[in-house]
């Protein structure tokens, strides 16, 4: 059986303060966002940041409502909004944060199957790579160097042609 692997490198740092001072100050707009997300349904609040090519960082977070599937997570709250105000600038990275209010946790909050189709959308638009960077409500942060790598086989507009 001609059985295929697939692997991708990521890299996970202890603290903020070993990022990059610009991926830092991005996660430290993500953690900013989280603070204003409307989760009171879930109590688990997502803070997100997009980096754009013109230096723009824009933030987005969870808005749930009472009909749970109405509400949207973070990420595409952040990514609409960025494509929404600024059509065609190239996304340079995004950093995701995510807390419950009553037990914060230390793990790295990935995104869900939804934001990570989503992401793949307007990475595959743009002709560079978006790197992704998660943590919990502190801790130990994941850098992606690809929105792709947390997708893969990912569906895209060419299966539509
Ligand atoms: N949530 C996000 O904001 N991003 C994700 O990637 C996963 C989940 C939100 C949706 C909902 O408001 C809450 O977290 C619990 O699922």
């Amino acid at each position: 059986m001609p059985v295929q692997t697939h692997t991708f490198e990521y890299s996970l740092f202890e603290t903020l303060e070993e990022l990059s001072p610009s991926f830092q100050s991005l996660m430290q707009e993500a953690v900013l966002a989280r603070a204003n997300a409307y989760a009171p349904y879930s109590n688990f609040s997502v803070g997100a940041a997009v980096l754009l090519d013109n230096g723009v960082i824009v933030r987005g977070n969870n808005q749930e409502n009472a009909a749970y599937p109405s509400g949207l997570c973070a990420e595409r709250v952040a990514i609409f909004y960025a494509s929404a105000q600024y059509p065609g600038v190239p996304i340079k990275a995004i950093a995701v944060t995510a807390n419950t209010h009553l037990d914060p946790s230390e793990t790295p909050a990935s995104p869900c199957g939804n934001c990570r189709q989503t992401l793949a959308e307007y990475q595959q638009k743009q002709s560079t790579s978006i790197p992704i960077i998660f943590m919990g409500a502190s801790g130990k942060i994941v850098c992606c160097n690809s929105v792709l790598d947390l997708l893969p086989f990912a569906f895209s507009a060419k299966f539509l042609k």
